[in-house]
């Protein structure tokens, strides 16, 4: 079976842009890979060093969504990036062999540096960031990783380092391929990207009534300003969600009425949002199961981890013997 490796930042609470473009294609891999998920609590330090109030709780949180939407600890490994100490060892011999210029001129970098204000992105650990993500993938010497098109260049770069390594070392590691996760687009309430920050996120542990509340009130056709006026689903943000969510009957029902105004747009979105519901009535068991019993997570998380760290003495132990240390 081929190794699978993927990380998420602690971002708490997940959302259903998280589902759409992450999770499910993780829980499908579950059963055709050998597969690592981690949670990349060091990564989080790379952008909000100085705020790191928040990581561990955010981990546990996210951890649990992880396990209530079906990531399952007996067919994946699940563990804490900074648990494992190899990883920052790891990271260090790698910053040896890569070459400065093949960070500077990695897009994500650059458009990160140009995009995100407010943050300071000047230090040496955000530059080396990728390499960080290179020592994940390696240590478990993943085949494939699969990202969204943003992460293709980080695995990419990984790729380079992989060939550097073995060539002025020894073969010990695979050159990982990336594993596109087609993202089926996804916008938040608001039509812009789904994010917590924008406040526009429907999250997988709102109740009934607050994904009822807040799609109802999700951006619609512009063009249909009043109930007469005709729209165009494809202009809507709202029906990409019935795209995922509705049967191919309902979604031409409901077209058809958006396109001669036969359709109001709330009755449209309901026959959307009883799906989104019913969708998550799983889940919300699952974690509701949860309850006030975190140290089941931590449990889990303890367990991964002491899988992971048997993988990355072995690993490490490799290393050392190529370099001669
Ligand atoms: N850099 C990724 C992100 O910001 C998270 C990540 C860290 C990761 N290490 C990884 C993803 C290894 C895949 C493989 O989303
Ligand atoms: Fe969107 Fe439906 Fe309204 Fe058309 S009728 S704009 S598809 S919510």
């Amino acid at each position: 079976m081929e190794t699978i490796v993927s990380g998420a930042r602690p971002t708490g609470r997940l959302h259903l842009g998280h589902l759409h473009g992450a999770l499910k294609n993780w829980i499908r891999l579950q059963d055709k890979y050998r597969c690592f998920f981690f949670v990349a609590d060091w990564h989080a330090l790379t952008t909000d060093y100085s705020s790191p109030q928040g990581i561990r709780e955010n981990t546990i949180e996210m951890v649990m969504d992880w396990l209530s939407i079906g990531l399952d600890p007996e067919r994946c490994v699940i563990f804490r990036q900074s648990s494992i100490k190899e990883h920052a060892e790891l990271y260090l011999l790698l910053s040896m062999i890569t070459p400065v210029p093949w960070l500077e001129r990695n897009p994500t970098y650059k458009e990160q540096m140009n995009e995100i204000v407010g943050k300071d992105l000047s230090t040496y650990g955000f530059l080396g960031y990728p390499v960080l993500q290179a020592a994940d993938i390696m240590m478990y010497k993943a085949h494939k990783v699969p990202v969204g098109v943003d992460q293709a260049p980080h695995v990419e770069l990984t790729r380079e380092i992989v060939r550097r390594f073995n060539q002025v070392y020894r073969p010990i590691f695979p050159e990982p391929d990336v594993l596109l996760t087609e993202t089926q687009k996804l916008p938040g309430l608001d039509g812009r990207k789904m994010s917590k920050s924008y406040h526009n996120a429907v999250f997988l542990s709102d109740s009934p009534k607050e994904i009822d509340q807040k799609l109802s009130r999700m951006m619609t056709d512009p063009a249909r300003v009043r109930r007469h006026d005709p729209g165009e689903p494809e202009k809507c943000p709202a029906f990409n969600l019935h795209k995922i969510y509705c049967t191919s009957q309902e979604i031409k029902e409901v077209s058809e009425g958006c396109r001669n105004a036969s359709i109001g747009c709330l009755d449209c979105k309901k026959v959307m949002i009883k799906h989104v519901i019913s969708d998550l009535e799983p889940y919300r068991e699952k974690k509701s199961s949860y309850e006030g019993r975190v140290s089941e997570v931590e449990d889990v998380l303890s367990a991964g981890n002491r899988i992971a760290q048997d993988i990355a003495s072995n690993t490490m132990e490799e290393v050392r013997s190529a370099i001669t240390l």
